[in-house]
């Protein structure tokens, strides 16, 4: 299946059921070739880029407490709402991308 056919005219793409990500899950999922971490907080959806700003770890192997995403690999922290840095060593914060949920339908717009 490509994200082709799954592309809306608005540009969202559907990337996963919401059964497929337990509440404070991440799903790794990839929109139009981009690394998107898919982390749902409560009922809420949230999409972030899946490489850390730090040293490249994979975002979506780390643990979600709330809103706050923290990488695997050293333990830098990022805000999932906005993509900011919260804790060291990440220098820089992470894209965020807008999501929208129909019925069972998660959808990303990640250009
Ligand atoms: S790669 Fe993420 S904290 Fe180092």
């Amino acid at each position: 299946m490509s994200d082709q056919r799954l592309m809306g005219s608005d540009g969202f793409v559907v990337v996963a059921k919401v059964s497929d990500v337990p509440v404070g899950g991440i799903k790794f999922v990839e929109v139009q070739g981009v690394p998107v971490a898919l982390c749902r907080v409560e009922d809420q959806f949230f999409a972030v880029g899946n490489v850390c700003t730090h040293d490249a770890g994979p975002l979506s192997g780390g643990t979600l407490e709330g809103h706050v995403l923290e990488c695997p690999r050293h333990g830098a922290k990022f805000d999932v709402r906005d993509g900011r840095v919260l804790c060291l060593p990440a220098p820089l914060p992470i894209p965020t991308y807008e999501v929208q949920v129909e019925g069972e339908a998660i959808k990303v717009k990640a250009a």
